[in-house]
């Protein structure tokens, strides 16, 4: 099979605006050759350390201690079985899914990063852009490196926006940054809750990341090894925390926002102030981290629209259990009352198909787009998209699910469900 035969292969059924085909056999071919190169997120994390300088991977890649938790999500996702029926299916089912009463291509986000332009110059615009294009979330971070404004500009359909707590002056820079992102047009704003305090990641910590971004000796050699990295910051600028800028002043430069970040950005929301500011948001409001129903009952009672079963990908505490273990259990307390959708783990649509058969209605994931990014610069988004939607198609085609939400009628062996 020659390769633009395969990359139409893969493509057949998907949804008109998923995936970087543009009809054109140049736009093929390239898609082909990418997939024989990578045909799974395994091969473009395996490129990543090579191509983007190792401090840029160990950012991307590290979790908290020893990383147990991000094997323990990893781990949790594989031990996760479903039961295929036949007879019912002679197609690749559709995989576009509504949330909060908009249409998305495909059960997959871009989950809310601070700094993906350390692993990539300029990554939350290409992250933005990919999205956009494919018509799946976009979640723009508080401390990521585009500002609000330029996000809605890059991806005005798919534009959400994450916020971390920054309390000083009765949340008069949160609530600043909700009104911004509102004028933005961003259309759900997602709390994330799972960082009441600051914890450290030790392979960050011993490559010499830091913030503000201050290469030393070794990184500044990992940039000079890395060319296509090296030109990406040349185009893009060195990674600064774009959003928090404004409030530090015009003339202020990297250091003193990342001074600012260091300061202010701190605490996770208390259930008072969730309160607060769902009574300013009028748009769809999410929480990012929920991991106990019973803190999934309290998001229900302040009127949050939706819930993110999530452990932060690993990054936080590595005692925590997997994310995909806690997620039944919130489902059926949020029984309908709310979106669940779930990340921490995702690295494949077999995945995909698992937390929807367990109850999410979307997933979210991180580190895939960080590892595309670094084995793939500014195509890397993209090609993770369609890796994802692909994937996430063949394995609900092959377990008799002719839509995202009929995964759920699946029978599921899941050993290590949590029971509270
Ligand atoms: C480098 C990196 C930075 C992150 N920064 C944030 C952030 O600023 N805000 C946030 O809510 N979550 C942040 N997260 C967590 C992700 O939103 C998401 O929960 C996690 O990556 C999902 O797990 P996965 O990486 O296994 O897909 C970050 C994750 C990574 C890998």
């Amino acid at each position: 099979m020659d390769d633009v035969t395969k990359a139409v292969e893969l493509s057949a059924g998907a949804p008109a605006t998923v995936g970087t085909v543009t009809g054109t056999k140049t736009g093929l071919e390239r898609k082909a050759g990418l997939f024989r190169r990578f045909p799974t997120i395994a091969h473009l994390r395996r490129r990543a350390p090579r191509h983007a300088p190792r401090f840029a991977f160990e950012y991307m890649d590290g979790g908290a201690g020893e990383d147990t938790c991000i094997r323990r999500n990893w781990a949790a996702l594989d031990s996760v079985e479903l039961v295929p029926r036949y007879g019912i299916t002679t197609e690749l089912p559709p995989v576009d899914i509504d949330l909060f009463g908009r249409r998305y291509a495909a059960p997959i986000g871009v989950a809310p990063m601070g700094g993906p332009s350390i692993v990539w110059p300029g990554a939350d615009e290409f992250l933005a852009a990919a999205a956009q294009k494919a018509r799946v979330p976009y979640v723009l971070g508080t401390v990521g490196g585009a500002t609000i404004e330029t996000a809605a500009t890059i991806a005005p359909d798919v534009l959400w926006f994450q916020l971390y707590r920054l309390a000083r002056n009765d949340h008069a820079v949160g609530f600043d940054l909700v009104r911004r992102a509102d004028a933005a047009g961003a259309h759900v704003l997602m709390l994330t809750i799972d960082v009441p305090v600051r914890t450290t990641r030790a392979r960050e910590v011993a490559a010499g990341v830091t913030t503000p971004f201050s290469p030393d000796l070794p990184m500044l050699w990992g940039i000079a090894s890395s060319p296509g990295w090296l030109w990406s910051m040349l185009r893009n600028g060195i990674p600064r925390f774009a959003n928090l800028r404004a409030y530090v002043g015009r003339n202020a430069g990297i250091a003193e926002v990342a001074e600012f970040a260091r300061r202010e950005v701190k605490g996770a929301f208390t259930w008072d102030e969730i309160a607060r500011y769902r009574d300013r948001w009028k748009r769809p409001l999410v929480l990012k981290g929920i991991m106990h129903p019973d803190d999934a009952e309290k998001a229900v009672a302040l009127g949050v629209d939706g819930i993110i079963v999530s452990n932060h990908g690993g990054r936080q505490v590595e005692a925590l259990p997997a994310a995909i273990d806690a997620l039944p259990a919130v489902v059926a307390r949020v029984a309908g009352r709310a979106t669940v959708m779930m990340d921490s783990g995702i690295r494949s649509g077999a995945d995909v198909a698992r937390a929807l058969a367990l109850g999410a209605q979307a997933t979210f994931a991180g580190k895939a787009f960080l590892w595309g990014l670094g084995a793939l610069g500014r195509r890397g988004p993209s090609h993770v998209i369609d890796l994802l939607t692909e994937e996430t198609q063949a394995a609900l085609g092959q377990i008799g699910a002719r839509s995202p939400a009929e995964a759920r009628n699946i029978v599921v062996r899941h050993p290590g469900a949590l029971r509270f």
